[in-house]
């Protein structure tokens, strides 16, 4: 049997980069901002609102805890499903954060990256993104990932896409595709695969989060619901995922 290259290499890199007991890059499935509200008797929008406050205090968290990744998802290619207001009120929410977060968020190094396809998104809502990149794009400090309008699938589906392009073009050989340059290809191809996915608000699925980059990730699902989330709980996700064995198919850490 020969061993493939390129899955040999993407596991001794993940296995270098990624197996500290700190995680380099971590993502959160931002989840439970409505039941959250319903508990408390308040339309979902109040959810949300909290929500963003969540954020605030988790992105703080992850430059104190000294993450250099961290990619949040806030609104999902399936997310369309909901009612027009439910759609518009996350929409509002994005467009309030980036008014309000952007120059502070600018200030302190963060450099924002956007995941996720344009298409359907409101004019505003698509230029404040691409100012968020511009006006971040020479920060190094800390880097936020914000999935917006962002399915894995759909995000394999373009990169697969230009592949095809590129192929029938004659710019690239099909033997050339391997594993690396389909992931050179996604949106994230600047950020490291995640080390760890949080998933707040009690489902235990990824709802089409980052479905290439997980193939190794630390998965902690944790009942809170999302506006309750912080650097309390983030610590405690942290210390989870310093207590996996990850082993990349290999053999248990000691045991050869
Ligand atoms: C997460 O909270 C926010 C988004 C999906 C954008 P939900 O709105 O999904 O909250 P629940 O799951 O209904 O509680
Ligand atoms: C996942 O939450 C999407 C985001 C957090 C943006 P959902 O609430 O949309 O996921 P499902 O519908 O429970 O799978
Ligand atoms: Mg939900």
């Amino acid at each position: 049997m020969t061993l493939s290259r390129a899955s040999s290499d993407s596991a001794r890199q993940a296995t270098e980069e990624g197996n500290g007991k700190l995680p380099r890059h971590v993502g959160i499935i931002m989840d439970g901002n409505g039941r959250w509200a319903a508990q408390y008797g308040m339309p979902r929008p109040v959810g949300h609102e909290r929500g963003v406050e969540a954020l605030r205090r988790t992105v703080k968290a992850a430059q104190k805890t000294g993450l250099e990744y961290l990619t949040v998802y806030s609104f999902s290619t399936e997310n369309w499903r909901r009612p027009f207001s439910e759609v518009s009120a996350l929409f509002a929410l994005l467009k309030t954060f980036m008014n309000q977060d952007l120059k502070r968020l600018k200030s302190e190094g963060v450099r924002i990256s956007v995941f996720g396809t344009r298409e359907g998104l409101p004019e505003d809502v698509d230029a404040l993104l691409d100012r968020a990149l511009e006006e971040t794009r020479d920060n190094t400090r800390f880097n936020l990932g914000i999935a917006f309008n962002y399915g894995g699938r759909e995000e394999i589906t373009r990169a697969v896409r230009g592949l095809a392009e590129d192929a029938r073009a004659g710019r690239i050989e099909p033997e050339a595709i391997d594993e690396a340059m389909i992931s050179s290809r996604l949106d994230t191809s600047g950020f490291p695969d995640p080390d760890l996915i949080i998933r707040t608000g009690e489902e235990r699925r990824l709802s089409n989060f980052l479905v290439w980059q997980s193939a190794y990730t630390e998965l902690v699902f944790m009942d809170v619901l999302w506006p309750e989330f912080g650097e309390h709980s983030l610590n405690e996700a942290l210390e989870t995922f310093a207590s996996r064995d990850r082993r990349f198919g290999g053999l248990k850490s000691g045991a050869a």
